[in-house]
């Protein structure tokens, strides 16, 4: 392939948005955080959701005077992109940021959430106060997770 026909040619850009590393990945929770909705907790989580295409889904808790109807910010972030079409299979990578001075690690129905469309090797990525970036995947936080085949 010539270099003008690379220039024109749209599956080298596809790959090529698909290479977010995973300090992009958690800047770009870290600025949804700055959106989150936590007037009662005053604990604002932001959540960036890597696609396989390349599009990055941000995802922000959603408080509510009555507390369970809260919504955190990787089920935000999900819920939007399967609400725009992304299916089983179409997730790449997730990173959550909050103010803590541990790796914030996401709740357990949150993980719930994530193993029904997310593969178990999926790098979820964790941070803290330091910036310092955790990588586990979602079989490490889910192990013997429940799931369809279960039922
Ligand atoms: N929260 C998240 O958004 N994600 C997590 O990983 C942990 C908890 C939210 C829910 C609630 O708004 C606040 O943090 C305190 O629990």
């Amino acid at each position: 392939m010539t270099t003008k026909e690379k220039k024109t040619d749209n599956t080298q850009e596809y790959s090529l948005n698909v290479n977010v590393s995973p300090e992009i990945l958690m800047q770009k929770a870290r600025e949804a955080k700055a959106r989150a909705y936590a007037p009662y907790s005053h604990f604002p989580v932001g959540a960036a959701l890597l696609m396989k295409d390349g599009k990055i889904y941000s995802g922000v808790n959603i408080e509510n005077a009555s507390f369970g109807a809260t919504n955190c910010a990787e089920r935000s972030a999900m819920f939007t992109a399967i609400s725009d079409g992304y299916q089983k299979g179409d997730f790449k990578a997730i990173a959550i940021a909050g103010d803590t001075d541990s790796f914030l690690p996401p709740c357990n129905i949150c993980r719930q959430v994530l193993v029904e469309f997310c593969s178990p090797k999926m790098p979820v990525y964790l941070t803290k106060e330091d910036e310092s970036i955790k990588k586990l995947l979602l079989e490490d936080l889910s192990p013997y997770a429940f799931v369809t085949l279960d039922m």
